[in-house]
């Protein structure tokens, strides 16, 4: 007899006590477990507390987790009744631009797939085309297997995946890399779930050419860009987590800097956020630096000005296009 999923604590002492023959019995009925029973063993909850909390926005994608996490609780509960026919496919497709939060829900969801068993070890492989395709004959099937290796146990996330295959190419050694990831997504998807990511329309086409890969994808899930108030949440949240905090009309000029940036090209939705952040860290400590004398509290050291956020390009350079030219100089008006 196999062993069940979970030891249950003290579930001897419950079991019949009525029928004594039933002690003897090797196959003793099992008690039902609630899904209370899976979430206390497993601390998924908490996981998906953090993923509540961290993160801003993506509700979306945050009520898919939430589905995929009950699919696998649910999925435990069969298992101890012996009704699950096969391991879950697990192998998923983030897609969504630039700083919409893939990277760091693939984190989230390696760590929900190990809390909960599904994996191992729950580490992240990250990837992109360059470590799975050799460049000569022969380089490309140990370079996939390598990777493969490293992931085993937990998620595999192949950014950008579409750069796989190049359609103009036929005899592009990433084709090679796409039948050995197929076939061990296949093989050994109790041990290893792969995160394809990129572009929404990129990925489409890449599964319309790539039928094998589209199959073995059991979730979809796409992230949408932020608004310019979670971007404005997001830049809070990363302030707070670095013990920085807006001053008098910095959180306005911040906010003012991002209706200016998201229109211009490379915005890049969290990420952007980040970097214009800590463009602002460099201003601040440069205006502290700039005078000597004054001894600083933790509160001058903690706050980003109006100015340090406004002292940036966005302010001076309007974005290039009709219509946007710079505005004449003052006083030049008859
Ligand atoms: N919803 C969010 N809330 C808070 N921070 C976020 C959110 N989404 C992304 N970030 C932050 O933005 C940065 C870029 O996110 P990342 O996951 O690398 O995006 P992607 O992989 O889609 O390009 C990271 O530092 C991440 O912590
Ligand atoms: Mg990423």
């Amino acid at each position: 007899m196999t062993a069940p999923l979970y030891a249950i604590p003290g579930a001897k002492a419950t079991a019949m006590p009525e029928a004594a023959e039933a002690a003897v019995e090797p196959t003793a009925p099992i008690r039902p477990r609630s899904v209370a029973d899976v979430l206390a063993e497993s601390k998924v909850e908490s996981v998906l507390d953090e993923l509540e909390r961290d993160l801003i926005g993506l509700v979306p994608v945050k009520s898919r987790i939430r589905d995929i996490a009950a699919l696998l609780v649910i999925d435990k509960l069969r298992a101890q009744h012996g009704l699950a026919a096969q391991a879950p496919s697990l192998h998923m497709c983030f897609t969504g631009n630039p700083g919409t939060g893939k990277t760091t829900v693939a984190m989230r969801m390696a760590k929900i797939l190990h809390s909960l068993g599904y994996v191992r070890k729950g580490h992240v492989v990250s990837v992109t085309r360059d470590d799975l395709v050799g460049q000569y004959i022969g380089h490309t099937a140990p370079k996939t297997k390598e990777v493969l290796k490293k992931a085993m146990g937990g998620v595999l996330f192949i950014d950008e995946a579409y750069y796989l295959y190049r359609p103009d190419n036929e005899r592009d050694y990433g084709q090679e890399a796409i039948e050995i990831l197929l076939q061990v997504m296949e093989n050994q998807r109790d041990d290893l779930v792969v995160i394809l990511a990129g572009y929404k329309d990129r990925m489409n086409t890449f599964f319309q050419s790539n039928p094998g890969m589209s199959s073995r994808i059991a979730h979809h899930l796409d992230f949408p860009d932020y608004d310019g108030a979670e971007l404005l949440q997001i830049a809070g949240l990363q302030l707070e987590s670095a013990h920085y905090r807006f001053g008098a009309g910095a959180r306005e000029a911040f906010d003012a800097y991002l209706q200016r940036r998201i229109a211009q090209p490379h915005f890049a939705n969290a990420r952007s956020v980040r970097n214009a952040l800590d463009r602002a860290r460099l201003r601040q400590a440069s205006r502290l630096y700039a005078d000597r004398d004054s001894p600083l509290t933790a509160e001058a050291l903690s706050t980003l000005a109006a100015s340090d956020i406004l002292a940036s390009r966005v302010f001076t350079n309007e974005p290039p296009g009709p219509g946007c030219a710079r505005p004449a100089p003052q006083g030049t008006s008859p």
